[in-house]
């Protein structure tokens, strides 16, 4: 199913949440707002604030509070992507030359500073505390994910509990806090709060494993993002750990990590995953994570837009570009 089909419930919440991103390129100098309005233009697939409007439709939600939330975590993702584009000196995002490329590294760092700060302006507009409280806590948790990822950058000795600790920070607490402060902001009750974060971080942790795959088995074009990045940074993600348990001695992913011929040794560790049944077996990790989100879904009430969280973790599922 496409997204703009799952998106419907949503359809003219998600609009006015592109009017309120576009306002945040209405600024002077003129310089400022090029370069926002370049960061924040089209291209994304908007899941996160999706998620928190999808999540906020399912009890009484007031649009004056959750639709700023929908923007911010649109915000902070925004700001996560330039900073991890700069981190990595990545070239291309959503089909287009990143920040870092066009600007150079330093006006990146500083776009992503200034999108982090209006994001939690947006954040501050819900006039919940306690979602501000979650919204700082889970930059701090991402901003750990991705010194994690720096840390553990080239090393093979990594478990599959430290690759899921790592993307439950970086990537999954971000879709736990759209869900979660979504019902929160429609004064959902307590036990309906829990399931629906539990939903948001198993779904981020999918969403996380598939886009790792696409890494090796995508092409640039449909991506709209360059491919075999994660090792040539150095990250270790399930379709590596999958191939090291699989050739735990000779293995091309060892020798490009300790500097051995990097481009020729990259190269045949993809090949040898294409090739390989690692592919389906991390999408079937996947999916189990996206039956594992859904797995209480049945004791929240029942609407279209229940069943669009529905159908989203099966888009998560299953997505190929
Ligand atoms: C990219 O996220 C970063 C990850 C967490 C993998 P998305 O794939 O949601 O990026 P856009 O917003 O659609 O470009
Ligand atoms: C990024 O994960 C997650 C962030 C917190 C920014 P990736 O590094 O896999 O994202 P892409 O592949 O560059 O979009
Ligand atoms: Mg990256
Ligand atoms: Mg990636």
């Amino acid at each position: 199913m496409k997204l703009n089909k799952i998106y419907k419930p949503i359809q003219q919440e998600l609009v006015r949440a592109e009017e309120s991103l576009a306002s945040v390129t209405r600024v002077e100098p003129n310089w400022l707002a090029k370069m926002l309005d370049y960061s924040l233009s089209g291209g994304g697939k908007r899941i996160r604030p999706a998620l928190a409007l999808l999540s906020g439709k399912l009890y009484d939600y007031n649009l004056d509070y959750l639709l700023p939330m929908a923007v911010a975590v649109e915000l902070m993702h925004t700001a996560t992507l330039v900073h991890d584009d700069a981190i990595d000196n990545s070239l291309v995002r959503r089909s287009k030359p990143t920040i870092n490329s066009v600007w150079g590294e330093e006006k990146a760092v500083l776009l992503g500073d200034y999108l982090f700060a209006r994001s939690g302006e947006f954040a501050a507009d819900t006039q919940n505390l306690r979602v501000v409280r979650l919204f700082s806590q889970t930059l701090a948790i991402i901003s750990t994910g991705e010194l994690e990822q720096t840390f553990t950058a080239f090393n093979t000795d990594q478990s599959w509990q430290d690759y899921l600790k790592r993307i439950s920070h970086k990537t999954a607490s971000l879709f736990s806090l759209a869900t979660e402060s979504g019902a929160i902001l429609s004064q959902a009750p307590e036990k309906s709060i829990e399931i629906l974060k539990d939903y948001g971080y198993n779904l981020g942790i999918a969403f996380q494993i598939v886009d790792d795959i696409l890494d090796f088995i995508g092409t640039e074009e449909e991506l709209g993002k360059p491919v075999g990045s994660d090792l040539s940074q150095g990250t270790l993600t399930l379709p590596a750990i999958l191939l090291l348990e699989q050739y735990p001695d000779d293995n091309p992913i060892k020798k490009s990590f300790s500097d051995a011929d990097r481009p020729k040794n990259i190269e045949l560790a993809l090949n040898m995953v294409r090739d390989s049944s690692i592919p389906e077996a991390c999408y079937q990790v996947a999916a189990d994570y996206c039956a594992k989100a859904c797995r209480n879904l049945n004791l929240l009430p029942d609407n279209d837009s229940l069943q669009s969280l529905i159908q989203l973790a099966g888009f998560i599922a299953e997505r190929r570009e």
